[in-house]
């Protein structure tokens, strides 16, 4: 088992601390190994993503990833920008399946600024397409024109194999849950996400078992605020994951929470919180560290297959929230606010092993 551990930048290097605690319990210290990302890669050796650790994330059969970006690299050119560090290892590994659950903790109902009845017990599977779109689409840039006005350019594009690969993992998590699959595209304008839809209703066909329903990604906005219990697994590309899964962790009160697994063919992957750096809190003890450690949960269950060490994380997590430890993300009256640090060890005295 090799571990690649990436900080990053803002919170990353706290909440991953408090992650890293979980690993020596278990007694794997002897799996990590560290690398620089985002910022962190940037301070080092000028480049968001190394060298040294993409060929260490490679060599690695997971990666444990903090958080990039900060506002002091912001005026850096795009290439050398924390965030170009990311869209890079994630291409690098060909981790195009990003899995994004959205979860709600009984504790946490009244977190939401949605009402209790609308979200309570949601559990949501968001199956981002990770490595095409228009993230990556060519040709692109900022060109001028003739007449001398400039013009800014990115292409949305899907090839028929990264939409059946993506549709493939889709329709398999759906088989494993509720066996409902919503597929957001926008087929109605978009002829990239009309071919998305052919490829993903000849999937169907393949899995008889799992109904599969399309919603246009406006609609889809829509209806995850309206009804989000409506939804088990939803696939969609690239911009359109981005978008909702940020919106579908926010119906859980906090984007502090939720976990993401990016996974490549073989179930390599990387495992990051969904939330950001945010460097307005960095340094101060006060970030959940939550999602990250059920990252590592994720990580155990997807390549390692070690469903018995992530369930033991996800218990003990949830048996923190039940004895009413909070950090202030999600604190409320009558709960006991804690830091991360504290957060980190609660977590491992309930860690059943
Ligand atoms: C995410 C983030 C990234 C993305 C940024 C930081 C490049 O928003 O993981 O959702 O857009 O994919
Ligand atoms: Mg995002």
């Amino acid at each position: 088992m090799k571990i690649a551990v990436l900080p990053g930048d803002g919170i990353g290097p706290e909440i991953i601390n408090q992650a890293v605690k979980v690993i020596d319990k278990f007694g794997l210290s002897q799996s990590i190994e560290y690398g620089a990302i985002g910022g962190a890669g940037y301070e080092e050796s000028k480049d968001p993503l190394p060298e040294t650790t993409l060929n260490l994330a490679l060599a690695s059969d997971a990666v444990l990833l903090g958080s990039v970006g900060d506002w002091k690299y912001d005026k850096l050119p795009r290439e050398l920008r924390p965030e170009r560090g990311l869209l890079r290892i994630r291409q690098g590994l060909n981790l195009f399946a990003n899995l994004r659950p959205a979860v709600m903790f009984p504790e946490l109902v009244h977190a939401s600024s949605l009402k209790a009845e609308v979200v309570s017990n949601l559990d949501i599977m968001i199956v981002r397409e990770l490595t095409g779109d228009i993230y990556f689409g060519e040709p692109r840039g900022i060109q001028t024109k003739e007449n001398g006005e400039r013009e800014g350019i990115n292409t949305m594009r899907y090839s028929e194999s990264e939409i059946d690969r993506i549709a493939e993992i889709a329709f398999q998590a759906a088989q494993k849950r509720s066996k409902k699959l919503c597929s957001v595209d926008k087929a109605n304008v978009l002829e990239t996400t009309e071919l998305w839809r052919e490829i993903v209703t000849h999937k169907s066909e393949k899995y008889p078992d799992v109904t599969l329903t399309h919603m246009y990604v406006d609609n889809a906005a829509m209806q995850l605020v309206r009804d989000p219990k409506q939804f088990d697994v939803i696939v969609t590309g690239n911009i359109f994951g981005d978008i909702l899964s940020d919106q579908a962790s926010m119906l859980t009160g906090s984007i502090g929470m939720l976990p993401s697994a990016s996974l490549d063919q073989n179930n390599k992957g990387m495992y990051e919180p969904s939330h950001g750096s945010a460097p307005d809190i960095a340094g101060q003890d006060v970030a959940n560290p939550i999602a990250t450690i059920l990252s590592l949960a994720m990580m155990f269950k997807y390549t390692f297959a070690e469903e018995k060490k992530s369930q033991a994380i996800e218990n003990a997590v949830r048996q923190v929230l039940k004895d009413g430890l909070r950090t202030k993300d999600i604190f409320s009256e009558g709960t006991k606010m804690i830091g991360c640090n504290e957060m980190g060890d609660a977590i491992i005295e309930r860690l059943d092993i």
